[in-house]
């Protein structure tokens, strides 16, 4: 396999092997911690642990770090092997520091989102993270670009990998910033906020299961590209392939 093919699988490989499994296991705990709460005062002891809700929090707050990363990733290797296609370090530079300066400044908002405590902080990071991931997912309306580098799929939006997966780690960031107002507040209101958003999170998450290996159906290997890419996407057609030679 050519190197670009392999650079990328890292993306959906990360996501099946790493993301995945920790979103089958945050959701066992959140259901427990659900159960738990929600027994019947006067029954007996729950078999449920006590500590399931700390479990949950604990892989929830990895799984956010997880899914931005995959994200990150996702967007990465579109950015990366056509900025390289089209030399844009060398002719473009400042368009590539930019980019360059995007992807850090989003990983370093999301690392103080992890350390930030007072309210306003959080809300502070957890905007400037998911406006990174927003700019860099719409880096070629802000650049201008004639070809777009990332595959939005503006015209199938609703069922776009893209808009799932900027959508899903927007959520998962909210999810980190409110673990303090989830514990504090008495009347549970963001602790039901949390399950509404989750739940939508929980069928993104299917979604992109699902987007994601039609992406990896549709996205030739690098060598078939000269002759996939001379379809027409349109009418669904492909050049006839020439005859070996001796043949009519
Ligand atoms: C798909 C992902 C997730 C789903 C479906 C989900 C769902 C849930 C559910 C059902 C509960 C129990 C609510 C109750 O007590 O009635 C819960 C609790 C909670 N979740 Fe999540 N959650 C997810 C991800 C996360 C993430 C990423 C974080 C933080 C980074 C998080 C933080 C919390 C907190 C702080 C609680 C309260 C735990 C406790 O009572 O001890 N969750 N979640
Ligand atoms: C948490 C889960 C996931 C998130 C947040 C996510 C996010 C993204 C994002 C933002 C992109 C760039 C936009 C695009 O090209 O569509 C992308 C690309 C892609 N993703 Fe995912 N993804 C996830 C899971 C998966 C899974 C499970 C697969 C396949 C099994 C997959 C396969 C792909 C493929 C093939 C691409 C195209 C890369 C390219 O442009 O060459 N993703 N993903």
């Amino acid at each position: 396999m050519e190197t670009k093919d392999l650079f990328a699988l890292v993306h959906p490989a990360i996501a099946v092997t790493v993301v995945f499994p920790l979103i089958g296991i945050v959701i066992h705990f959140a259901w427990q911690t659900r159960q738990r709460r929600l027994q019947p005062s006067g029954e007996s002891k729950s078999k449920i642990p006590p500590t399931v809700g700390r479990d949950h929090v604990q892989l929830g707050k990895r799984l956010t770090g997880a899914v931005v990363g995959v994200c990150l990733l996702g967007l990465a290797f579109p950015t990366v092997s056509q900025a390289l296609q089209n030399q844009t370090f060398t002719k473009q530079p400042w368009e590539a520091l930019f980019l360059v300066l995007m992807f850090a400044a989003t990983i370093a908002s999301l690392v103080f989102l992890y350390q930030a405590h007072s309210r306003l902080w959080r809300v502070v990071f957890t905007v400037l993270t998911s406006l990174g991931v927003l700019v860099i997912g719409f880096q070629d309306s802000l650049l201008g670009r004639q070809q777009p580098w990332i595959y939005r799929r503006d015209f199938e939006w609703q069922v776009s990998h893209f808009y799932y997966g900027i959508v899903v780690t927007v959520l998962m960031i909210i999810s980190l910033a409110i673990v303090q107002e989830i514990y504090q507040d008495r009347s549970n209101r963001w602790r039901l906020a949390h399950i509404c958003l989750n739940s939508i999170a929980l069928l993104l998450f299917i979604g992109q299961g699902m987007t994601g290996t039609r992406d990896l159906l549709e996205i030739p290997l690098s060598w078939q590209e000269p002759y996939v890419y001379s379809c027409d996407f349109v009418k669904k057609t492909c050049p006839t392939p020439t005859p070996p030679p001796g043949q009519p």
